[in-house]
């Protein structure tokens, strides 16, 4: 089914947590396994039904335009190989979707990346998908996000439950139980913040259906934590106001952004993959036993 919402992928961060390898080039284009990490999110937001997708573009842009572009002289070369396998692999990054893009000048934080989708989104509710942050394709998560906003036309935002020690580096939500236990009502926000301020351990992770209306507040949302526009404040005041939900999330999530947690996607992908996992896996069990 085509769903009726566009997708916004912010790509423009620095990515100073893994430099020096984002130097030249984006973190959502790291490979994981054998595709970039921003093909996974392109892949979900299809997979959810959209097919409208504007990527918000840093320095190095053109690697990842380039990326989702048809690139004739391979596929000539592949054809005339017969390698009819990977023409096939190539091809599919460059058919995936109809893929726009926008630059952000200048890397002034999440909140402003997502105010330069305004032109392209105008006034309907859209998903903001970030693009170093996966979502096993196994595990539903913006399917069910846009059900909730469907059915109370309400902002929504996705939620996971993180080890205590780790809330200072997510947004963290206070929330309400509702009727649904996979649905909260959010009452607070607050960007990263010390263990000891945080009202939960409920994190918030790389997927929001937004309403446009958070392009006004987005408008006027002066510089926050690290002196950035952050989204997190646009959202605490729609909680204030008209009310946010809240979808908790227990799948499987991967921050490719971060190292470690790049390290673990790459093996588990992997592992369970027909094609490399049977090799792989018994690789890993003899290499674990001796560590
Ligand atoms: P991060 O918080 O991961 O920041 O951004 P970062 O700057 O990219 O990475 P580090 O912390 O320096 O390593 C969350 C998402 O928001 C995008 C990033 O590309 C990422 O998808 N983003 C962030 C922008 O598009 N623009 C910005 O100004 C900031």
């Amino acid at each position: 089914m085509t769903s009726r919402i566009k997708a916004v992928i912010p790509a423009a961060g620095l990515g100073t947590r893994f430099l020096p390898a984002t130097k030249a080039m984006p973190k959502e284009m790291l490979p994981v396994v054998d595709k970039p990490a921003i093909q996974y999110v392109v892949e979900e937001a299809v997979g959810a039904g959209i097919d409208d997708i504007l990527v918000i573009l840093g320095r190095n842009k053109n690697n990842i335009s380039n990326h989702f572009d048809a690139v004739p002289e391979l596929e000539t070369n592949l054809t005339n190989k017969g390698d009819l396998h990977r023409l096939l692999r190539v091809k599919e990054s460059s058919d995936l979707a109809d893929i726009h893009y926008v630059r952000q000048g200048e890397p002034r934080g999440l909140g402003h990346a997502v105010l330069r989708a305004r032109a392209h989104v105008g006034d309907s509710t859209f998903a903001v998908l970030l693009g170093d942050d996966l979502i096993d394709e196994r595990d539903a998560l913006l399917t069910t996000m846009i059900a909730a906003n469907e059915r109370t036309g309400l902002t929504v935002i996705a939620l996971m439950e993180v080890d205590p020690d780790h809330i200072h580096m997510y947004g963290a939500a206070a929330v309400e139980a509702t009727d649904d236990p996979d649905i909260v009502r959010v009452t607070g926000l607050v960007e990263k913040p010390p263990k000891e301020d945080a009202p939960s351990n409920y994190a918030v992770i790389g997927r929001y259906v937004l309403n446009a209306n958070v392009f006004d507040i987005l408008d006027r949302t002066q510089p926050g934590k690290g002196g950035e526009i952050q989204l997190t404040d646009a959202l605490q005041e729609l909680a204030l106001t008209e009310g946010v939900l809240g979808v908790v999330f227990r799948g499987r999530r991967y921050d490719t952004g971060d190292r470690l947690d790049y390290i673990k996607a790459i093996v588990q992908l992997a592992a369970d993959r027909e094609d490399l996992g049977p090799d792989l896996r018994p690789w890993l069990k003899e290499f674990a036993a001796n560590l």
